[in-house]
């Protein structure tokens, strides 16, 4: 199949990349990542998620953050939702898409979020109803679609299985998510054709860790397939705090220079797009974990 003309990126790192994060982060900073991630172009926004302040303590401030945003008319900003709490929170501080993430691994669930999945399942339902109601999208995230830090291998019937009964609650979208980034480009292609027979391949996103250094060859595989939309974490920051030793999301500032040397158009400006993530980095006290970034950063202070 042709790649792609088009590839949306959900930038995902204010919430995956943050929630992971060891030392308190200022909600200010939170905020104006998000600000400098709009300013390089991109369109959807990842923000916080509305979860247990004793499970992810690093989201505790989702409302202040959320509340903060000066939304931009063309930006979307979803926020997680585990449950009616959580949407009903999210809904009181104005978001208008959220997202409700299952997985595809029974011991992950239990971990990640209290329950099975088919108790996840139910329990989605009336979130998926309360947000149509309330005219607001929902995205559906599916974990460990290829592999489970608890479980190892996990079947591709079994992603093709959750991901399908997110879609036909009424998501908009599946984002299919390598949890511990243990994907290969083949094993991603027989996971992903399992997916398809179930959900339409224009309502699937990718969503890549980097673990194994595997994620921008499984991105690659999976625009072979045809697959638009790929979640993304600027500077790779990250982890799941129920994912021991899950590292960041792909970077996104390697997606957009992967994209850009493919000629696929992303919207995205790379060079603020760096100067975003070498923000939050320093930030943070690191470096970029964008290889893409480090290049460019090297090459503006040699030139
Ligand atoms: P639970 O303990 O079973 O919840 O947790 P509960 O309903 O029994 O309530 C217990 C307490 O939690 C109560 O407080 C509730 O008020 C509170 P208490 O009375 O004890 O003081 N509570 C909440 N507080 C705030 N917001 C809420 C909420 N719900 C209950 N929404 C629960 C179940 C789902 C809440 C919990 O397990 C949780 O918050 N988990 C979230 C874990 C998480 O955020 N993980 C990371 C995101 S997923 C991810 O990163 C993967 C992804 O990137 C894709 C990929 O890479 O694969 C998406
Ligand atoms: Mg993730």
């Amino acid at each position: 199949m042709a790649l792609p003309s088009k590839v949306r990126i959900v930038e995902v790192g204010p919430r995956d990349g943050l929630q992971n994060e060891p030392q308190a982060v200022p909600t200010a900073t939170k905020v104006e990542l998000i600000h400098r991630l709009a300013a390089a172009g991109l369109k959807t926004i990842e923000a916080t998620a509305f979860v247990s302040p004793r499970w992810v303590p690093q989201m505790k401030d989702a409302a202040e953050v959320f509340a903060a945003i000066e939304k931009q008319p063309d930006v979307s900003y979803p926020v997680l939702t585990p449950n009616l709490q959580g949407f009903e929170a999210a809904l009181a501080a104005g978001a208008k898409e959220v997202a409700i993430f299952g997985a595809a691994s029974e011991t992950f669930s239990q971990k990640n979020i209290n329950c099975s999945i088919a108790e996840s399942l139910d329990r989605f339902r009336p979130v998926v109803e309360a947000a149509k109601a309330a005219d607001i999208k929902v995205r559906g995230y599916v974990s460990c679609v290829l592999g489970c830090p608890y479980q190892g291998e996990i079947a591709p019937l079994a992603v093709a299985e959750v991901a399908h009964a997110l879609f036909e609650m009424g998501c908009y979208e599946i984002s299919l998510g390598d949890t511990i980034g243990a994907g290969t480009p083949e094993k991603t292609k027989a996971m992903l054709e399992a997916v398809t027979r179930r959900v339409p391949l224009k309502k699937i996103a990718g969503h890549f860790h980097d673990t194994w250094g595997m994620a921008i060859a499984n991105i690659y595989a999976a625009l072979e397939v045809g697959v638009s939309v790929f979640d993304s974490s600027v500077a790779g920051l990250g982890g799941c705090p129920y994912a021991a030793g899950a590292s960041g999301n792909v970077a996104t500032e390697d997606v957009v220079w992967l994209l850009r040397g493919l000629g696929i158009d992303c919207g995205v400006d790379l060079n603020k797009l760096v100067d975003a993530g070498a923000w939050i980095s320093g930030e943070l006290g690191r470096e970029p974990a964008s290889r893409v970034a480090r290049a460019i950063l090297a090459k503006r202070a040699a030139a």
